[in-house]
């Protein structure tokens, strides 16, 4: 089993469509891009890649998975040497896995903040200790900490010998299995050694003021750049952002959010303590109903190569999920935060904040770097792939306001950009119906559906679960929501593989969460497949709000109760049927 947090790490360094742009040419429509499938030969594009959900399917030969799966199918590897070669794509360092087992998950939530916040302590000491904290004192001033920012975020610093936390925590009555549980300390052959060695130490501290875990940076240029607590009794990463709690006391009205630890430091140092973090992965939904809590308002500040911008793209449909209104700041000279403040001052990042720009915007932004105006050909380039994302867009309010705003901005007749957009959603939608209905007769024939041999039994329950599925995997907070007094259990699900991929994911999601992927260790490249169209085809329409979740889920628990009480009194029905003749 390859750790949750390894896989995380994966998926947010090796963004899916960076990495199938690499094989497959993709266009953009709406919030996903389409090109012609790899798997199949095809030349209407129905191969779709889902950057929210980090996944791809293909309604026309119903290949789907994750960045993992894509790797899998084309470069025909097993799973693992697919995680592999992402990770050396990545330069990730991937942990032994086996060593990862055999943790003790007994170590309680408040013995691992203990350690904690007597290692945040140590770590300080070790600062400001005038012979052994002198390297790491100079890192933070050469990159021009004050002072008062040091010391307001607790920054640290771990030697590269002397000062070992493992004999330290020890000599305060921590075990050997406690200290490696709060990723202090890791084991190999020849016993336990130190986690953090020689690297700046970041605290991370969540709204209730308690040290949760910590990042770790290497002085030079060596890799990891970054050492991160993994997820311990009392810290998963993917609930969890830096410096919010210091943004959450802000009055700005706003949040920034931003890639890296030193980003935040320096914001907060020029005067935005509005800004958070996360913790090197992408932005989660849990995060961003965090952020909802305390703020209505994000502006979103990557790194500005296109990783970070493809990263924004995700972030906006996210938050927007989560109710936020988000805004994309755009900066050029620089390539983070961090250094165009040092380069420019912050007078001219409080500009950028103000010309941050909403989704259509950046999107449009995007395709004016790409293209030159002056030039009818690429001129007429451009619009088309902005008339493709509009098309793609579900609400007609909003397509209305972009196709005007379209029609003013290039000064082109606002009928003709109409036209065009209409005329792809016709085109989209007559290949989707005649895929589906392809895939329907396929499914309903029962005599293929190979992946799931269930589905003709009982087709109406099992489309019920297929829905539900795509909901959960789109929005994992659904994993925990009760409906009618209860969470979602496998007895509500229909079929026999619905079951089992329930009590997979839930399980996972439990365990520090779910994605994907994951999939590929218990099911076949098929059923993975399977689930990608559940989620390909939950993410073509709106309304997988917590409405429609819950009158899903009913009617696949009635369902499910039918089928249970047909499996004990065939008689009976049999009966009550002539019984309505
Ligand atoms: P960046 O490489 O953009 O970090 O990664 P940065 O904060 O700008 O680093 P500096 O300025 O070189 O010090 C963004 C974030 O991704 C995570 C960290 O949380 C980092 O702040 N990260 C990065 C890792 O977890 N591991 C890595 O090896 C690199
Ligand atoms: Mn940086």
């Amino acid at each position: 089993m390859i750790p949750a947090s390894v896989i995380e790490d994966i998926r947010y360094r090796c963004d899916i469509e960076s990495v199938i742009s690499t094989y497959v040419t993709l266009k953009r429509a709406g919030s996903n891009l389409k090109g012609l499938c790899p798997f199949h030969s095809e030349k209407t594009p129905s191969f779709t890649v889902y950057p929210g959900t980090q996944s791809f399917y293909c309604f026309g030969c119903g290949a789907g998975g994750d960045v993992i799966n894509f790797v899998m199918r084309t470069e025909n590897l097993d799973y693992v040497a697919a995680v592999e070669t992402l990770a050396k794509r990545a330069g990730i360092a991937l942990p032994d896995f086996d060593s990862n087992s055999g943790r003790p998950d007994t170590v309680s939530r408040s013995r691992v903040l203990q350690m904690n916040l007597e290692a945040a302590k140590y770590y300080r000491k070790m600062l400001f200790d005038d012979n052994i904290g002198a390297p790491g004192r100079k890192y933070f001033t050469d990159r021009g900490l004050s002072m008062a920012s040091i010391k307001r975020f607790g920054l640290g610093y771990s030697p590269p010998s002397g000062g070992s936390m493992l004999k330290h925590l020890t000599s305060l009555g921590f075990k050997h299995e406690e200290i490696r549980t709060a990723y202090f300390a890791g084991k190999n052959e020849r016993g336990y050694y130190d986690y953090f060695r020689g690297r700046v130490m970041f605290p991370i501290i969540d709204v209730s003021g308690n040290v949760i875990a910590f990042g770790g940076r290497v002085l030079d240029d060596s890799k990891p750049k970054y050492l991160n607590t993994s997820d311990t009794p009392a810290f998963k990463k993917s609930k969890n952002m830096f410096a919010l709690n210091y943004a959450k006391n802000s009055d700005a009205g706003y949040f920034i959010l931003c890639e890296g630890y030193m980003d935040v430091i320096t914001l907060h140092d020029a005067g935005f303590g509005m800004a958070v973090a996360t913790l090197g992965t992408a932005i989660t939904s849990e995060q961003a109903r965090m952020m909802k809590k305390y703020t209505d308002r994000v502006i979103i500040s990557y790194d500005s190569d296109e990783a970070g911008q493809k990263a924004a793209n995700r972030a906006i449909t996210l938050l927007e999920e989560a109710g936020i209104d988000a805004k994309v700041l755009r900066m050029q000279g620089a390539k983070d935060p961090d250094e165009y403040i040092k380069k420019y001052g912050a007078d001219k990042f409080r500009e950028l904040i103000e010309a941050s720009r909403g989704k259509f915007e950046f999107m449009l932004d995007g395709i004016r770097s790409k293209y030159d105006m002056s030039i009818s050909d690429s001129k007429i380039k451009a619009l088309s792939e902005i008339c493709a994302y509009i098309a793609g867009i579900q609400s007609s309010v909003e397509r209305d306001i972009y196709i005007d705003k379209t029609a003013r901005e290039f000064s082109v007749d606002l009928k003709s950009i109409r036209a065009d957009v209409d005329a792809k959603r016709r085109r989209a939608q007559y290949e989707n119906s005649k895929k589906r209905k392809g895939e329907l007769i396929r499914i309903t024939s029962g005599l293929s559906d190979r992946v799931n041999p269930d589905f003709a039994k009982q087709p109406k329950g099992a489309r019920i679960e297929e829905a539900v599925l795509g909901m959960l995997f789109i929005r994992s907070e659904y994993f925990t929501r009760k409906i009618d007094g209860r969470e979602l259990a496998a007895d509500d699900f229909v079929t026999t593989l619905g079951k089992k991929l329930f009590e997979f994911a839930k399980e996972r999601h439990d365990a520090g969460g779910f994605s994907i992927g994951m999939l590929n260790e218990s099911f076949t490249s098929d059923e993975v497949s399977r689930v990608s169209r559940m989620i390909a085809e939950r993410s073509e329409l709106s309304g997988n709000d917590e409405k429609s979740f819950d009158i899903y889920v009913k009617s696949m628990r009635d369902e499910s109760t039918n089928a249970r009480d047909g499996e004990l009194s065939l008689e009976d029905i049999l009966k009550k049927k002539r019984g309505n003749n």
